[in-house]
């Protein structure tokens, strides 16, 4: 499974944060958001990455990510002219996708705990994978209603009078067969190559599959000013009192065995002075007590 992540758009509802610096690199507490993302595609075992954004922005993501070697990764960049839609990332990165199935997350979303997602990587075979999550406001995303068998039955995107409390979150599982579907589709009224529109077209064939999030399961988008904040303050709070870092892409490639612990251990020490150096100093430390003791 080949791995995309989408960090374009224009990030109006950050105004004026968003005036010098892509919304995707703003700071959610500690780290720059895009790390959230990324490492939930580390912890799900994706080496091969794909982060598309404006032309703009590009130059900053591959100067913060490089090309992933140190971290035992393959990141590749591509180019979104225009906020021409969420799908139309799948037509960006169709020669990066080849023949391989692929997972698209949406650089603003920031998800943690529960295991639904782990299940999800190891069990997909084919069709799309995608899943509900149970919020108060779900006219602002996709919206799946489910029949009494517990499968989907509709998916509407922003309807205004939603038929569930379930929104689509931001992390999609496809086989092969969605470059072909997406090149198929037709943009919106909006003029957006729409998401939910590949994902009704897997659920006419029959080949969709929604999980339900669990309530052990946090789902944050970070693309208003409070609800950044109100990341910044989710993390901050599990952080200090778990003594774990969320997203944090070295600790995620070592623990899912993409660099050794040598490998951390250089990286660390390469690091500035600095809480986050501390912190994996810490994962290293413990690491190393773990294998003399084991
Ligand atoms: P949105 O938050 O819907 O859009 P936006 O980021 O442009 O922000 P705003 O509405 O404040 O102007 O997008 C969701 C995510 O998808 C976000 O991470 C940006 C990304 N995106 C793209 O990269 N390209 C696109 O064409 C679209 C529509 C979204």
């Amino acid at each position: 499974m080949k791995g995309i992540i989408l960090a374009g758009g224009t990030g109006s509802r950050l105004f004026p944060l968003t005036l010098v610096a892509s919304k995707q690199l703003q700071p959610v507490y500690d780290k720059p958001m895009v790390y959230y993302p990324l490492t939930t595609l580390i912890e799900n075992g994706i080496r091969e990455i794909c982060l598309i954004s404006t032309p703009h922005d590009l130059p900053r993501y591959r100067q913060l990510l490089g090309d992933g070697t140190a971290w035992g990764l393959a990141i590749e960049y591509r180019e979104q002219p225009r906020p021409e839609g969420i799908a139309q990332a799948l037509l960006i990165a169709e020669s990066f996708i080849g023949e391989s199935p692929v997972t698209l997350i949406l650089g603003d979303n920031l998800f943690y705990g529960g295991t639904e997602f782990r299940q999800a990587f190891a069990e997909f075979q084919a069709g799309a994978l995608i899943f509900g999550c149970h919020v108060h406001d779900p006219e602002r995303y996709g919206v799946v209603e489910f029949g009494a068998d517990g499968r989907a039955k509709s998916i509407e995107e922003k309807p205004k009078k939603p038929r569930s409390n379930y929104a689509v979150p931001g992390l999609y599982l496809y086989d092969n067969q969605v470059v072909g579907i997406t090149q198929g589709l037709k943009p919106s009224q909006r003029g957006e190559l729409e998401i939910t529109d590949v994902n009704i077209a897997y659920l006419r064939r029959g080949q969709l599959r929604v999980a339900r999030l669990s309530r052990g399961f946090a789902w944050l988008d970070a693309g208003t000013s409070s609800s950044l904040h109100e990341a910044s303050a989710f993390v901050q709070t599990i952080e200090k009192r778990q003594g774990i870092k969320v997203g944090c892409p070295e600790e995620a490639a070592f623990l899912r065995g993409f660099l050794s612990l040598d490998q951390l251990a250089t990286l660390t020490s390469r690091m500035p002075n600095c809480e986050y150096r501390d912190y994996l100093a810490g994962v290293v430390a413990e690491a190393r007590a773990l294998s003399k003791g084991g």
